[in-house]
């Protein structure tokens, strides 16, 4: 079978830095088209730099990494450097990146591929804030029936929220973002907290990152020590989650995950609960179902495979 074709919309983010080492180490599953940059953990001058660093790491430096929306569609930016450090990226040292970034804008990238490739062959896979993504279905809105799938990391419904009591990282800072990708009627697949707060890095896990013996194992086992701390110390969980690889992981091995076709509404309007994402897990409503919203996860299964495809790199 070909590979999916993907654009991968990123904040890198330790975990987002995992999940692009992922994809440029499954060539036979996963054609990556492009990187586009957004802003989220930190400000888009990192995410894009970030971006381009890790495609290096992974040797991958004909990958085409494009900086797209520095700020969210009306709101302003919220980041998270309490979690990945003031570069984004903290953990070991990092050397500039010396490959190239893109003169075109992501969202004009992203607008030109859908139109380009044929329909129904390009899946968007969103790891931060939505606003690139919406922003090209705004700019472009003939593009959105030609996008076969968007697989991304956000939201929560039984885990409730990270950045604030109700809401996701991703989805709390751009909800207006969010509400226009899920209202888009594109088939959805969302990997939330629910799901990811399963993918724990334990300490056996991180030494056999370590234990590779390659740059790429010692470089994620280093982010793996920094990025863990936060969580570690917030549910008192063995290890951090390891979000955005999930995403990447269900384009290789969809088996590895389970959840439930269910009707998901962006919360815009309460500053209370605003990024929320109203999950009908139980089907207590009549509003049509407009996403996958995974639950479950083998875990041992997406360590295995992420451990056997990072010691290729
Ligand atoms: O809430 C977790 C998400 O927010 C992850 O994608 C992480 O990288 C941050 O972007
Ligand atoms: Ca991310």
């Amino acid at each position: 079978m070909a590979p999916r074709k993907i654009i991968i919309d990123t904040d890198p983010g330790q975990d987002d830095a995992v999940a692009i080492l992922l994809a440029l180490a499954s060539p036979e599953e996963i054609e990556v088209l492009g990187v586009t940059a957004v802003a989220g953990n930190v400000p888009l001058p990192l995410t894009e730099r970030n971006a381009r660093i890790v495609c290096e790491l992974a040797g991958k430096t004909g990958t085409k990494v494009f900086a797209g929306c520095d700020a969210p569609l009306t709101r302003k930016l919220v980041t998270a450097e309490h979690v990945h450090g003031k570069t984004g990226l903290d953990g070991p040292q990092m050397a500039d990146p010396t490959m190239p970034l893109q003169d075109q804008h992501a969202v004009e990238f992203i607008i030109d591929t859908l139109r380009a490739e044929q329909s129904g062959t390009v899946t968007l896979c969103p790891l931060g804030p939505l606003t690139n993504i919406a922003s090209a279905f705004e700019r472009a809105p003939d593009i959105v029936e030609k996008v076969q799938e968007i697989v991304l990391m956000g939201g929560a419904y039984f885990e409730v929220g990270n950045i604030t009591p109700a809401a996701e990282f991703n989805i709390y800072v751009d909800p207006e973002a969010a509400k226009i990708v899920f209202a888009s009627g594109v088939p959805i697949v969302v990997m939330p907290l629910d799901l990811t707060h399963k993918a724990l890095t334990t300490r056996a896990r991180v030494d056999a990152f370590r234990a590779m013996g390659t740059q790429v194992g010692d470089m994620v086992a280093a982010w793996t020590d920094f990025f863990e701390r936060f969580d570690k110390e917030k549910y008192g969980s063995e290890g951090a989650p390891l979000h955005d690889p999930c995403v990447i992981a269900y384009l290789i091995r969809p088996e590895l995950f389970s959840g439930r076709h269910i009707n998901v509404e962006i919360e815009t309007g309460s500053e209370l609960t605003l990024g929320m994402t109203v999950a009908d897990w139980w089907r207590v409503t009549d509003r049509p179902a407009n996403a996958m919203f995974m639950g479950d996860m083998d875990a041992g299964g997406f360590f295995d495979l992420l451990a056997e495809r990072l010691a290729r790199l």
